[in-house]
């Protein structure tokens, strides 16, 4: 078994690690949150795979739990999901003891953190994410909320769990196309802090995409190692986890050009990071080989590497739109070698032009 801690300021708690994790779930929550009631809130998709196995363990722990679904998708990250999960919350008396245990990838993480963060101004909060996205990225951390029309994640709040339980056998479930775009965030994760890492994710790639148990439990430590040490540092956001945004300048406008749901979020990150890199090459800020050693990895990984959105004004303006934008100008994290980076404001457009050439198919 694998723990990593988490200690900030106000707040410690684990992040556990362990093949077949699932099934002691309810002791770990127990000995963390005694009660006579919990709510295990998760994906609609998940639930059918790993509920029982999860609900036996809280059973089995002394609780009495609550089930409920969260249907599938971004677009259900929502207040009208949230105002739903209240409900049957009030329904069935959970008090501010209660803690509520999310099931799913970074959707239902972020929905369930939200209503924890809010239930009755806010109750425990456990973890159990069910990608390789939510198990190396979004269940570490304390982010939380929803998306509104107006735009994705504008509303939600910094709420801890008390711990995060992952179980990387949950992965054997997952469609081959949301490892992949889980595994670009661990790239990413390289790229910005940890040169080893990224030759890591090189040479295992195979047992990665293959779900290697040991492998997994390796790449899942390592990733949230660093971002453990990211949010510890800054848990607010006001400095180094911005490096986290890594690509994803470009990938947001990636993502809205082409209409939420037709790129992936991890697959508008890869690219994201070779238009990134691309564009820090003709900064000056690193050698062109970094973006081609990127490409080879994401193209390696079965992401893609080329976009056919046209390279027109649209991509610049979405760009100027991101909500990581500060005071109208664009700031980019741009690598300085494998393992690094900076952040800029001042980058002159014809280098981000030649970052999108570099995507453009
Ligand atoms: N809070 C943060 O710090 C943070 C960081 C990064 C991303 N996010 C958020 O995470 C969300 C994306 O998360 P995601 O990529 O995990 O997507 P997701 O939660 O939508 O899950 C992806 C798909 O996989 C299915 N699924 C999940 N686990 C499965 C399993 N084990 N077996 C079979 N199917 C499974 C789900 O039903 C869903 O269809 C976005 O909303 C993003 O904003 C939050």
């Amino acid at each position: 078994m694998v723990v990593v801690p988490v200690e900030l300021p106000h707040h410690r708690y684990d992040i556990v690690i362990e093949p077949g994790l699932l099934e002691h779930i309810g002791e770990r929550v127990y000995a963390l949150a005694p009660h006579d009631r919990c709510a295990l809130l998760a994906d609609g998709r998940v639930l059918p795979l790993h509920g029982d196995a999860l609900r036996t363990s809280l059973e089995s722990a002394g609780y009495d739990p609550v089930v409920a679904t969260i249907p599938p998708g971004e677009e259900e990250k929502s207040l009208s999901t949230v105002a739903g999960l209240y409900e049957v919350l009030l329904d069935h008396h959970l008090e501010r003891g209660s803690p509520l245990i999310a099931l799913g990838g970074g959707v239902t993480g972020d929905i369930v953190g939200f209503v924890a963060a809010t239930y009755l101004r806010g109750v425990p909060f456990v973890q159990c994410p069910t990608t390789l996205l939510s198990m190396v990225d979004a269940s570490v951390g304390g982010k939380t909320g929803v998306n509104l029309p107006q735009g994705k994640n504008l509303v939600g709040a910094f709420h801890q769990p008390i711990v995060v339980l992952i179980d990387p056998l949950m992965l054997g479930t997952l469609p081959a196309r949301e490892l992949r775009c889980g595994l670009a965030e661990c790239i990413k994760h390289a790229v910005i802090r940890d040169a080893a890492l990224f030759d890591y994710i090189g040479e295992n790639l195979k047992a990665i995409l293959e779900v290697n148990p040991a492998v997994l439990v390796e790449l899942v430590r390592q990733n949230v190692e660093i971002k453990a040490a990211v949010v510890v540092e800054d848990e607010r956001e006001k400095g180094v986890r911005a490096h986290l945004n890594f690509g994803h300048t470009f990938a947001h406008a990636i993502e809205v050009t082409s209409g939420y749901g037709h790129v992936q979020h991890g697959e508008a990150v890869g690219l994201g990071m070779l238009a990134a890199s691309r564009t820090a090459a003709e900064f000056g800020l690193c050698a062109a080989a970094l973006h081609d050693r990127l490409r080879e990895l994401i193209e390696a990984a079965g992401l893609p590497v080329k976009t056919e959105l046209a390279m027109d004004d649209e991509l610049m303006q979405a760009m100027q739109l991101d909500k990581k934008a500060v005071g109208g100008r664009m700031r980019f994290v741009l690598p300085d070698r494998i393992g690094s980076v900076v952040i800029r404001d001042q980058v002159p457009e014809s280098c981000v032009r030649a970052g999108w050439e570099a995507i453009r198919s």
